[in-house]
């Protein structure tokens, strides 16, 4: 089973933020999945730029940052500046997703578009030729520690379908609620991306537990 990891800081210990990166950046973790909240998109508030641009230097592994925010499209640039390697968008929260896409590309980042539980995978059928990556929010955003959505895995399955059809050569990431007892199945139904924050660092040696994640098969 092979898949990458990108634990998720916004279940670290905030007191020690930047500690938790350097964890990371000796750990077995492929990524870093960098969760933007705005007050408006999800009844959460999290990190901005300062924090962003602080942690960045700690690490060489790329940044994967999850913008769950109105109108990202404001903000693309400052995301590239603070250390962003890869851009997610929530579908919901774009009116011109097509033209948000080629901006954060022209901004020499991978594009990257989440949907919610609630959003069918058909609606990103016209873009997914586009796509650097699609996450699947296997709960509702907003906060670390939820339960995964069962019906999730059938969203994992028609996207991986609807890619081959369109020749599609984005990753499918998924988000919330993941842990090691559904980690497999979710591999196994497509995903090349697994996101983990509560199932990381919640655990007294999160460094070993990454280690645990990555050997499952
Ligand atoms: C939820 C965030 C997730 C979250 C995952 O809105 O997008 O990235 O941190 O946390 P767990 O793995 O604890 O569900
Ligand atoms: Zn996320």
């Amino acid at each position: 089973m092979s898949y990458l990891l990108a634990p998720s800081i916004l279940s670290a210990d905030m007191s020690h933020l930047g500690d938790a990166v350097i964890m990371l950046d000796k750990s077995q973790a492929d990524w870093v999945h960098v969760d933007v909240m705005d007050g408006v998109f999800v009844p959460n508030l999290t990190f901005g730029f300062p924090i962003i641009k602080a942690i960045r230097p700690l690490t060489t592994k790329l940044f994967d940052v999850h913008l769950m925010m109105v109108q990202p499209e404001r903000y693309i640039k400052e995301f590239k500046k603070a250390g962003a390697d890869i851009l997610t968008v929530q579908y919901e929260a774009c009116t011109h997703l097509h033209r948000t896409i080629q901006e954060i590309k022209n901004a020499g980042m991978q594009a990257g578009v989440a949907i919610n539980p609630h959003t069918p995978a058909i609606m990103l059928q016209d873009v997914l030729q586009d796509l650097d990556l699609v996450l699947v929010m296997s709960v509702n955003p907003g906060f670390g520690g939820q339960s995964f959505i069962p019906q999730s895995l059938l969203k994992i399955r028609s996207i991986k379908k609807m890619m081959a059809a369109c020749g599609s050569h984005a990753v499918i990431e998924v988000d919330g609620g993941v842990n090691r007892d559904n980690l497999v199945q979710i591999v196994e139904a497509g995903a090349d991306v697994i996101v983990a924050g509560n199932a990381i660092f919640s655990t007294s040696r999160p460094i070993d537990t990454i280690a645990e994640l990555k050997a499952m098969k």
